[in-house]
C-alpha cells in the first residue's frame, strides 16, 4: 500500500452554489495529490497537500519542450450519495503507455490509484450532487530538471488536480458543429498522436481556433499524411452511423484509443449493432451523406462523454445530420454510459468502481 503523508488545509473554499453552472475545468478543489520521481530513487514522497500554485525552475523542462502526459477521468455521484469511478485502472495504464512514448517513466498503476482514492477521500464533499455534473480528475506527469538542452528528464511531479464540471461543451446535449480541417493536421504516423501528451493538443490550436472564426465548435482531424482519412476530434473520438452500421477509425498509432470509445464499442455490439473499426475516408461519409444513408454523427470522450454532432462542413460542404438533432444510436449510448456512470441503470459490464475508504 502506498505510504502517503497529509498535510491538509486549514481553511477550505466554498463549494460551488449552483451546481447546474459548473461548466468545465474552472473551479478545483482544496487539496492536491503529488509525488516525485528521480533517477536513482524512483516515485517517492507521496503526498496530499492543499492546491496551490507549484514552484518550478524557469528552465524547467517541461516549460521548454513538452516533456508531459495527462489523463482525464471522472468520479460520479449516485442517487443514494456514493462515489464511483468509471474504468480507473483503464486511465492509468494508458498513463504508461503515453510515459513509454514520451520516454517518462513508468508508473505504478496501483499506487496511482491508491493516491488517487486517497485523495478522493478527502475531497469526496466536492464530488457534484446534480445530474450531469461530476467530478474531473486531472492526472499529469512533468519533468522538471532545470536544464535547456534536449534529452529525457531525471526529475519528475506526477500531481492529481480534481474540478468538479459540468458538459464539456456549451451545447450540453445539443449537437455540437464540427468543422473538417484540410489545411493542418495533429498526428502524424510515427508521431504521438496515441499518447495523451500535452503536444497533440497544443498542435490542435490553429485548427480549433479556425473553426471558431467560422462558428463551428470543434475539429475534425484528416490523417497526416494523405488527408483523406478521418481522424479523431482531439477531445473526442469520431463514430459515423451509415445505413444502420457503426463505423469509427480504427486506431492506427495517431488516434487516442479513448476509454469510451472502448466502452462505446462494446454496447453497440452487445446491443446487436454491427460495429467497424477501419479506415474511413471524408469522400465517404460526404457519398453517405449525398445518399441519404448518414444517420448519425456523434463523438465519445470522457469530458464530452456521448456528444451528438449536428454539422460537418467539408470545404465548402455543410452536412446537416439527422436534422441537427440527437440520433437512436447517440440516445442510446448516452443513457446507458451515464446510466451506468451515475449508477441509475445496473453495470453489466463490471466498469464501475466505488470509492474505497482510506484513512488518514
Ligand atoms: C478528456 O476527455 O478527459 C480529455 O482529456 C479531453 C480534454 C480535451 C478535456
Amino acid at each position: 500500500m502506498l505510504d502517503i503523508r497529509y498535510e491538509l488545509s486549514s481553511k477550505l473554499k466554498d463549494k460551488p452554489k449552483d451546481e447546474s453552472k459548473l461548466g468545465f475545468g474552472n473551479i478545483f478543489t482544496d487539496h492536491i495529490f503529488i509525488m516525485n520521481y528521480d533517477t536513482g530513487k524512483g516515485w517517492h514522497d507521496a503526498r496530499i497537500v492543499p492546491f496551490g500554485d507549484i514552484s518550478l525552475s524557469p528552465a524547467a523542462m517541461c516549460l521548454h519542450y513538452g516533456q508531459e502526459i495527462f489523463e482525464g477521468l471522472k468520479a460520479y455521484r449516485t442517487k443514494d450519495g456514493s462515489i464511483q469511478l468509471f474504468r480507473p485502472d483503464e486511465n492509468f495504464k494508458r498513463m504508461n503507455v503515453s510515459n513509454e512514448r514520451m520516454v517518462i517513466p513508468q508508473v505504478n498503476e496501483q499506487d496511482c490509484l491508491d493516491g488517487l482514492m486517497a485523495l478522493l477521500n478527502v475531497e469526496k464533499d466536492w464530488v457534484p450532487h446534480t445530474e450531469g455534473a461530476s467530478l474531473y480528475i486531472r492526472p499529469f506527469i512533468i519533468s522538471t530538471d532545470p536544464y535547456v538542452g534536449v534529452r529525457p528528464a531525471d526529475h519528475y511531479l506526477f500531481i492529481i488536480i480534481l474540478s468538479p464540471s459540468g458538459a464539456y461543451y456549451s451545447t450540453g446535449l445539443n449537437p455540437v458543429k464540427i468543422y473538417v480541417e484540410s489545411r493542418y493536421v495533429r498526428a502524424v504516423r510515427g508521431g504521438t498522436g496515441f499518447a495523451k501528451t500535452a503536444a497533440n493538443y497544443a498542435i490542435s490550436l490553429k485548427g480549433q481556433d479556425e473553426a471558431h472564426k467560422q462558428d463551428y465548435e470543434q475539429v475534425l482531424w484528416l490523417d497526416g499524411v494523405e488527408q483523406k482519412y478521418v481522424e479523431e476530434v482531439g477531445s473526442m473520438n469520431i463514430f459515423f452511423v451509415i445505413d444502420g452500421k457503426i463505423v469509427t477509425p480504427a486506431l492506427t498509432g495517431s488516434v487516442l484509443p479513448g476509454i469510451t470509445r472502448k466502452s462505446a464499442i462494446e454496447v453497440c455490439k452487445k446491443r446487436g449493432y454491427e460495429v467497424e473499426e477501419r479506415r474511413i475516408s471524408i469522400e465517404e461519409v460526404a457519398k453517405a451523406y449525398d445518399d441519404g444513408k448518414l444517420d448519425e454523427v456523434f463523438g465519445t470522450g470522457t469530458a464530452a462523454v456521448i456528444s451528438p454532432v449536428g454539422h460537418l462542413k467539408w470545404n465548402d460542404k455543410i452536412m446537416t445530420i439527422n436534422d441537427n438533432k440527437i440520433g437512436p444510436v447517440s440516445q442510446m449510448l448516452y443513457d446507458t454510459m451515464t446510466g451506468i456512470q451515475w449508477g441509475t441503470i445496473p453495470d453489466e459490464f463490471g466498469w464501475v468502481v466505488p470509492l474505497t475508504e482510506v484513512r488518514e
